[in-house]
């Protein structure tokens, strides 16, 4: 270890990400471990972004930092899709209400550096659940503060074990609560418990309502935000928008929370392009999304294979993935032994999927793709 670093990086591990596009093995794989879209951008899509990077865009330039057409385009769309709004008013979102990030991903990190960061603050995370929130909390020095699920019914958080490490007054106090609506890995969408809960807790606690699977579950907390001033919302290009390589996320929250995430940003986070793709994207939502409802027939169906299998519980989803454990027969003494073992035969048959959180997270891909999926998983399991 060289002796200028700081000393807990020595046991951090670094994010691993996916193979992207050509890999050591001579079949093509099939992405199915990272919850993208199996669609890319339509042709014509693709051919007006050619255009923009041919005639419009100056590279010489740097990009549009205040993300002015972009947020205005984005408030546009969230106010459009409101969705059943469970409690509170439904007044407009503004563009000083939105912060855009270089995937959402950086905007986890600068509420991470604008709530935590030297203020002797924690985060709270009901496991399993998304990654990051725990990896950038330790890059940070943040303390993580976890507490479980029901795992044997529907992944419910144990909200008792919630109330305890907020009140808690022995370590550092818990200043963001991380929830992701619907979660992943396991796919499902906060309760009207969940939610009541979240609406009680303290205005001092930041709530960070993660909706990267919106557009799936049709699930949104957005209607809430004018009445709680305390609740963040992120939001993804990468999964239904078909965008994950332009690297594009956004938050919606109070205007002075959003002022402290474009404080502590990097000054030109977006490359001109993404904005580009983003700003295309939206313009052309309704092509685009209109695979949506076939997708979701798709994850049902393929949920149902799944379980028709007999070897695992497969939970219900409310996003684009599906979440599985071995039912405790085959499961055997060490099941993630077993779950890891699954996992790297599939790789080698051609299909990656994702063990993690004590079970198998499998996107929903293509009806090819999980045609595919399922006849390997049978021969995987014999
Ligand atoms: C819950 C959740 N939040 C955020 C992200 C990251 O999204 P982005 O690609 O915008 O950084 C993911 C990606 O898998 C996710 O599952």
């Amino acid at each position: 270890m060289l002796s200028y670093l700081r000393p807990d990086l020595l046991d951090l591990a670094a994010y691993t990400p996916h193979p992207a596009g050509a890999t050591d093995q001579a079949i093509t794989l099939d992405h199915l471990d990272t919850n993208e879209s199996p669609y890319p951008l339509p042709e014509v899509l693709r051919a007006k972004l050619a255009d923009t990077y041919e005639h419009h865009l100056e590279t010489n330039r740097y990009p549009d930092g205040g993300h002015r057409a972009l947020k205005k385009a984005i408030a546009e769309y969230v106010n459009g899709s409101c969705g059943p709004i469970s409690n509170g008013t439904s007044e407009k979102i503004t563009p000083q209400q939105i912060s855009v990030g270089n995937g959402s991903d950086e905007l986890i990190r600068s509420l991470l550096i604008a709530t935590c960061l030297g203020t002797g603050g924690s985060i709270l995370a009901a496991m399993p659940t998304f990654s990051m929130y725990g990896i950038l909390a330790k890059t940070l020095g943040i303390p993580v503060v976890t507490i479980g699920r029901n795992e044997n019914k529907n992944f419910g958080i144990d909200l008792d074990a919630a109330r305890g490490a907020i009140a808690n007054t022995d370590g550092p106090p818990v200043r963001v609560v991380w929830m992701v609506h619907p979660n992943s890995p396991t796919a499902n969408a906060l309760t009207p418990t969940e939610l009541s809960w979240l609406r009680g807790i303290s205005s001092d606690v930041l709530v960070v309502i993660d909706e990267a699977y919106f557009e799936f579950s049709q699930q949104t907390v957005v209607g809430e935000l004018a009445a709680r001033p305390n609740w963040v919302v992120l939001r993804t290009f990468s999964k239904a928008f078909r965008l994950a390589a332009h690297r594009m996320g956004y938050a919606v929250g109070h205007p002075d929370l959003i002022q402290a995430l474009e404080k502590v940003r990097l000054p030109y986070n977006l490359p001109s392009f993404s904005q580009a793709a983003a700003l295309t994207a939206l313009a052309h939502r309704n092509e685009l999304l209109a695979v949506i409802p076939e997708m979701v027939r798709d994850r049902d169906r393929l949920g149902q294979n799944l379980r028709s299998l007999g070897k695992f519980q497969v939970w219900n989803s409310a996003a684009n993935f599906i979440y599985l454990r071995l039912r405790p027969e085959f499961a055997g003494d060490n099941p993630d032994a077993k779950l890891e073992e699954i996992t790297t035969a599939m790789k080698v048959k051609g299909t990656l999927i994702r063990h993690t959180g004590g079970g198998l997270r499998i996107t929903v891909g293509t009806p090819e793709e999980n045609e595919r999926t399922l006849l390997r998983l049978k021969e995987v399991l014999g």
